[in-house]
């Protein structure tokens, strides 16, 4: 048999993905509705798709251009320290010590952290001096957090519970490929 054929008949086939072609956003002003869409569609983006990086850029493209936030991204819990991960806007710092600044005490306390005014934050750490507030969710895998999902407005005062609510929704999805 020719060797190369055996070789490319060996090879472990990759299930075709289905996702879909492109991301219905929904023309609403109202963020609930907005969110309500954009929600089933970032589960059908990750459905059976193992690999975290890969899911993670879709979903931070996704939350970017439904939300059309002005930093979307993750930090990914690596070696005792976040490291910066997938994300879109302007570029970032790539290393937050544990309980430093809005993802590291996000990190540290196990919790959502909403901050509303950045300057009124101790220790928050300014990648940007666009941003004015900050919303941060942490994702567990065997209850320890993996990861965080930060969002950052040039607003002050842009997140509420609203946020909360759904992106804790976008957080349950990912801890189901973690
Ligand atoms: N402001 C964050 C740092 C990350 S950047 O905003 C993208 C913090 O205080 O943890």
């Amino acid at each position: 048999m020719n060797p190369l054929f055996r070789k490319r008949s060996r090879r472990k086939k990759i299930p075709n993905k289905r996702m879909a072609e492109q991301l219905i956003i929904a023309t609403s002003e109202n963020k609930t509705e907005r969110y309500k869409i954009l929600i089933p569609q970032i589960q059908s983006l990750v459905e059976g798709e193992p690999d975290i990086v890969a899911n993670l850029s879709n979903i931070a493209a996704a939350l970017r251009q439904t939300m059309n936030f002005f930093w979307v991204g993750f930090y990914l819990v690596k070696n005792n320290e976040l490291v910066l991960g997938p994300f879109q806007g302007p570029i970032a710092c790539t290393r937050i010590a544990f309980g430093k600044g809005v993802c590291g005490a996000s990190w540290k306390e196990k919790k959502v952290i909403l901050v509303p005014d950045v300057e009124e934050f101790p220790g928050h750490i300014a990648c940007s001096s666009d941003s004015k507030s900050e919303i941060v969710l942490p994702a567990f895998k065997n209850n320890e957090v993996a990861l965080v999902l930060d969002v950052d407005s040039d607003k002050l005062n842009d997140f509420d519970e609203i946020d909360e609510i759904y992106l804790k929704q976008v957080m349950t999805v990912i801890e189901k490929f973690l």
